[in-house]
């Protein structure tokens, strides 16, 4: 028997990209990444997957409007093959009828144990409640932010004298470690 081809995946960044690192470090058997596209044509993460020969698409919905820009970024996800979508960093919220297109194909890193702290300032939000763990979460993405099935979690226990920026740090190590992972698991599925 042969082995199934690789899953043809997009990664969506805004910024440094190193989720999209991560998961280009291991791409093989169960997955290859496609395209990176961006809403942010200066992110960081746009210039390093160029200089590893990534497809790249850059876009930004200023000016254009929010239909036109999932339009066309849509556009490039099919041209490229993708067949599933990644989120890492991607700042912008996807609309519901996107979504709907994708449905069951897209997933994102969250920098929180949810269904705690949806949304942003995660870390500062675990520290200020006094949690005793703090970590991420890989979830399906649906209509509802961050609100879709979780498939996994990262605990990273929150230390005496804990900053957003020092737990954030720790917390990026396990992100590494569990996307990776959790993305070869989603497309199998
Ligand atoms: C990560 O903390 C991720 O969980 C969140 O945004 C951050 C992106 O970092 N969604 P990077 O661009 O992957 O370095």
């Amino acid at each position: 028997m042969s082995t199934p081809a690789p899953a043809p995946v997009a990664v969506l960044i805004s910024g440094r990209g190193s989720n999209m690192q991560a998961l280009a470090a291991e791409q093989g058997e169960a997955y290859k990444i496609v395209l990176v596209a961006s809403d942010r044509p200066d992110a960081a993460g746009l210039a390093w997957a160029r200089e590893q020969e990534l497809e790249t698409f850059a876009l930004s919905p200023k000016g254009i409007g929010k239909a036109a820009y999932e339009d066309a970024l849509d556009r490039a996800l099919r041209d490229a093959g993708a067949e599933w979508i990644a989120l890492a960093g991607y700042m912008r919220l996807l609309s519901d009828a996107f979504v709907a297109r994708w449905r069951g194909r897209i997933i994102n890193i969250h920098p929180s144990l949810l269904p705690k702290y949806k949304g942003l300032d995660t870390h500062a939000r675990a520290i200020a409640a006094g949690d005793a763990v703090g970590g991420c979460s890989v979830h399906v993405v649906t209509e509802e932010l961050d609100g879709g099935e979780v498939l996994s979690r990262a605990e990273v226990e929150i230390q005496a004298g804990e900053t957003p920026e020092s737990l954030a740090a720790r917390v990026l190590v396990e992100e590494h470690r569990l996307y990776p992972a959790m993305l070869k698991k989603f497309v199998r599925a």
